[in-house]
């Protein structure tokens, strides 16, 4: 950003890199490739995530119950704990769309495969059954290293291909990861497509997943290099050059001197791809490439619904086919502080569908810190609870002020999806982003620059979470404009700092005047939820106008053959509009409107024609028992 303008540089490598600022000089130093720059002008930083979206990509068309709640943990012993998960969130009102099993679920770590005591397969399909009976989702673990036991099929079949990596002998490159030894698919081989499809199909066969969590993608190596031909490093020779010793490395695993070999925790440098292509070249886009090849063969599984899937290693152009989580966070405040920048540099990346492991990862999570983390959890893009492996147990209803400060900040959540539904699809259609920050938001307002605490949830919502121990308020900024909030629907005007008190269960949430947030339920699963009401949130600005919309499908299918309705509402002296296209079907109706901002009472107000009777306290106008079709045009005056 320069003098409220904003400007991108993008430089598209693959190749090991190192970034440096000393002195307000960026530094950034390639160990090889093409050197390919683009600048972006902006002059908005809107702008300049399109042009961006341009070149890489735009977002995935996710479904719909991917903004739901979604739970996690290394460390589920077995089925029936998982299925006490599930049950003890509907027990506790917590809501829950979607759980997620991680490798535990495996025999021996090894991919596509159920253990068979702990996970049997009979007991997993009970699990998932009655997760379909209650419209709820289940999300499982594919890692890309293939183990190399014996008679293992999705090995013995990967061997018959031939669609392994080879290591500078020509052999198949042998690593370890969870299961011990492993191969690691080539996703550059003309045939790993057709292995993977059906790896995943046979797997799918049994699992019925409804998407997948490709992890330790990196690609991830517990070994420093190959595991069976360890060697040394030969050393730099002047003129010759050796991708294990390169003129230059950067920095991995430590810095300067300390700067270990880049094969530690990776593939040789000269581990070898179809075509030759080598590590050393590459390795920067084996998470993306499984990504692409993953997301492909899901639709060559099921051409009709859209896939989902979480990557941990990204590239620019991976939010076309994954979603991504920030990796493995620890259970402290700063990683709740820094989740905030985390998830907004992602809506720049392309992976607008982002979120931190909610309650931390590493160590283990307090009632305060969880409690606080959830609120927070409520308003990330990707919303999952998820703990490591041996940490005590951190689901929302493991303490009561956590589950009632979930309850509290999910009930948000899920009242405004039909807003964050259109947000996400909006990514996909019109390459904006979910969330928004300050700085892009108020580029002439000195003080907006530099907020890093607070984010805008699309346009219209402000959120102030709490991210300090001990804290019961939290001093935000609130730019030029009339800000309503949440729960009191009380307004004040910015440029503001303000003090928000916040006891333990609650996180500040304001509505931006000028802005109409379309609203249904809240219930305890999308489904539920898109079978209650619509009803229309407007916070008037200072001329009184206020402006929205809304996107409608079906939330599943890749190709909506034209079924979609696009609703624009739109305030303006005195007259609430919704016009739009309607060619998706809605059942509900908009059945409530809330006005806020209304500075004297109307002596009446019709709604199509009709006489309508209304509240009105507090520079709020309620109108209640309204049958409003979602699919046409209506007027509110
Ligand atoms: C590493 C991932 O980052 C983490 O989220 C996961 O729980 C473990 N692998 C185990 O699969």
């Amino acid at each position: 950003m320069i003098d409220g303008k904003a400007y991108g540089f993008f430089l598209k490598n693959s190749h090991g890199m190192e970034f440096s600022i000393k002195n307000n000089i960026m530094t950034i130093q390639i160990i090889g490739g093409n050197f390919d720059m683009y600048f972006f002008m902006g002059p908005t930083m809107d702008d300049v995530v399109k042009q961006y979206y341009k070149v890489i990509g735009a977002p995935a068309l996710l479904p719909y119950w991917s903004l739901g709640w979604h739970q996690c943990r290394y460390g589920y012993k077995d089925i029936w704990e998982v299925k006490d998960v599930v049950a003890n969130y509907k027990k506790n009102n917590i809501p829950l769309d979607t759980m997620w099993i991680d490798i535990d679920f495996m025999d021996g770590y090894k991919d596509f495969t159920y253990h068979p005591q702990k996970f049997p397969v009979p007991e997993v399909k009970k699990f998932v059954n009655d997760l379909k009976k209650n419209h709820q989702y289940y999300v499982n673990m594919i890692d890309p290293a293939i183990s190399t036991t014996k008679q293992y099929g999705p090995y013995e079949r990967g061997l018959e291909k031939d669609i392994f990596i080879k290591d500078k002998y020509g052999k198949n490159f042998i690593g370890e990861v969870w299961p011990g030894k492993t191969v690691f698919p080539d996703w550059h081989h003309p045939n790993i497509l057709e292995y993977w499809t059906n790896e995943i199909k046979l797997f799918k066969d049994y699992a019925m997943t409804d998407g997948n969590w490709i992890d330790m993608n990196e690609a991830a190596n517990f070994c420093n290099g190959a595991c069976d031909t360890p060697y040394e490093d030969a050393p730099f020779v002047l003129g010759e050059f050796n991708p294990r010793t390169p003129p230059f490395a950067i920095s991995h695993f430590g810095t300067g001197k300390d700067r270990a070999s880049l094969k530690t925790k990776n593939l040789d440098m000269d581990a070898t791809y179809y075509g030759g292509l080598i590590d050393y070249d590459i390795h920067n886009i084996y998470g993306h490439m499984e990504a692409i090849v993953t997301n492909k063969a899901l639709l060559n599984i099921d051409p009709v619904k859209r896939p989902f899937l979480l990557s941990r290693s990204t590239f620019p152009g991976t939010g076309k086919y994954a979603a991504h989580w920030l990796g493995d966070n620890h259970s402290e405040w700063p990683y709740l502080y820094y989740s905030i920048s985390g998830m907004l540099n992602f809506q720049f990346f392309g992976i607008p569908m982002v979120g931190s492991d909610i309650c931390g990862f590493v160590d283990n999570s307090n009632e305060e810190l969880c409690a606080r983390w959830m609120e927070l959890g409520a308003f990330n893009p990707f919303g999952r609870n998820h703990n490591g492996l041996g940490y005590d147990s951190q689901e929302p209803y493991v303490w009561g002020s956590v589950a009632e400060a979930s309850r509290r900040a999910l009930a948000i959540r899920y009242k405004i999806l039909p807003y964050m539904y259109t947000l996400l699809v909006r990514t996909h259609t019109h390459s904006e982003m979910i969330l928004y920050s300050f700085a892009g938001e108020w580029p002439n307002d000195s003080k907006a620059a530099g907020i890093d605490k607070q984010f805008l949830m699309g346009k219209g919502i402000l959120i102030t979470p709490v991210i300090e121990q001990g804290a019961t308020s939290v001093t935000g900024y609130f730019p030029e404009g009339i800000w309503y909030d949440w729960y009191t629907h009380e307004s004040f005007s910015g440029p503001t700092m303000k003090t928000l008190t916040a006891e333990l269960v609650h996180i500040p949430v304001h509505i931006r005047g000028g802005y109409i947030i379309p609203t249904q339920g809240p219930s305890l699963t999308v489904y539920e939820n898109r079978n209650k009401p619509f009803e229309l949130l407007v916070a008037l600005d200072a001329s009184k106008k206020a402006t929205g919309r809304l996107y409608l499908d079906d939330g599943v299918s890749i190709n909506v053959n034209g079924k979609f309705s696009e609703i624009e509402y739109s305030v303006e002296n005195g007259t609430l509009t919704g016009k739009g296209t309607y060619n998706y079907d809605e059942d509900q109706k908009l059945h409530e409107i809330t006005v806020l901002g209304v500075t004297s009472q109307p002596s009446k107000v019709i709604a199509n024609d009709k006489e309508v009777s209304f509240d009105f306290s507090k520079n709020t106008l309620t109108i209640k028992n309204l049958d409003i079709s979602m699919n046409a045009d209506f007027t509110v005056f």
